[in-house]
């Protein structure tokens, strides 16, 4: 494909309209979203503000104030590659928004998108009561969303995060420190469970749930996220069945276990005797379920 040509630069152009033109294009080529913005004139606003140094989640209205040469260039080349390379906006500026929040993102993690935010925003209630929470842990923690967010809306909660990706680790450790709650979370290198210690009173996870055939079959943009963060054996339980046994020891008597299933919570359903207790959203999303510590053991 040649590459990827804006209507030209002038003194006149404004940031509305090019905004406009960008989420046109995009909307032209068919791109997947879901990975931080949800439609193409979304994206484009999140490019264009990227380019512009205002964030995102800051941006009021559009603004009708002028783009620069400079900017210009540095947006078409990067409308040109999110159009090429299939590649998910996050990945191209290196930062994604969850909970409020700016974290730093690559390839080595999965673009956080869980809508476990709203929960966490609403410290989990009515499911636990937040002031009594204490230990927190969160399983495969990817870019440490979760657990990030969790110590700024739990404050003075100790916070575990784990997960077996030496890398998604490293970007997680940039973002404990970028949103400043290095006192507060703990990364460790863990295959699930096997290097965790204590109890906690929530254990939260977003773990892998994609079945493998499922996987080959989503857009290009997932596929620039790692395979680790997304495929689950064949029909994407493997992970759920092993936090379903493994996690009973590790929760308070009083504890709660909130697992994300996404699609495969129906499957999950089937094929599992849990009690689950599935999380209604305001926001949108499905497939959260709450389990009682009482109900696992
Ligand atoms: C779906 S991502 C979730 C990341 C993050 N919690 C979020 O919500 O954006 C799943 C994560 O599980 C991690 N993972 C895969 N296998 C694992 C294992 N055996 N033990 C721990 N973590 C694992 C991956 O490295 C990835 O970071």
């Amino acid at each position: 494909m040649n590459n990827i040509s804006l209507k030209s630069w002038s003194l006149e152009t404004r940031v509305i309209d090019l905004i406009q033109e960008v989420g046109q294009l995009f909307d032209d080529c068919n791109l997947c979203y879901g990975h931080g913005t949800e439609h193409p004139l979304d994206e484009a606003a999140a490019l264009v503000l990227f380019v512009l140094g205002i964030d995102y989640l800051d941006a009021e209205e559009p603004s009708f104030s002028k783009v620069s040469a400079v900017e210009f260039k540095l947006i078409e080349k990067l409308v040109d590659q999110r159009i090429q390379e299939r590649k998910p906006l996050a990945f191209l500026t290196q930062e994604a928004f969850f909970c409020g929040y700016k974290f730093y993102v690559d390839e080595r993690v999965l673009i956080p998108r869980s809508p476990m935010a709203e929960l966490i925003r609403k410290q989990f209630e009515p499911w636990i009561d937040s002031a009594s929470v204490e230990r927190v842990l969160d399983v495969a923690t990817g870019s440490g969303c979760l657990a990030v967010a969790i110590a700024k809306n739990f404050p003075g909660t100790e916070v575990v995060a784990s997960d077996v990706s030496e890398g998604a680790l490293e970007v997680a450790s940039i973002n404990v420190d970028g949103l400043s709650v290095r006192e507060q979370v703990t990364l460790v290198e863990s295959d699930l469970f096997e290097n965790i210690e204590g109890v906690f009173d929530l254990i939260v996870s977003n773990p892998p749930y994609v079945g493998s055939k499922s996987y080959q079959a989503l857009p290009p943009e997932y596929h620039h996220e790692p395979d680790l963060a997304l495929i689950a054996g064949q029909n994407g339980l493997d992970f759920i069945a092993r936090i379903l046994h493994d996690s009973p020891p590790f929760l308070k008597d009083n504890g709660i276990l909130v697992l994300e299933m996404g699609e495969v919570a129906e499957e999950a359903e089937k094929t599992f005797p849990h009690p689950f207790k599935w999380v209604e959203l305001d926001n949108g999303g499905e497939g959260i379920a709450v389990l009682e510590a009482k109900h696992l053991k």
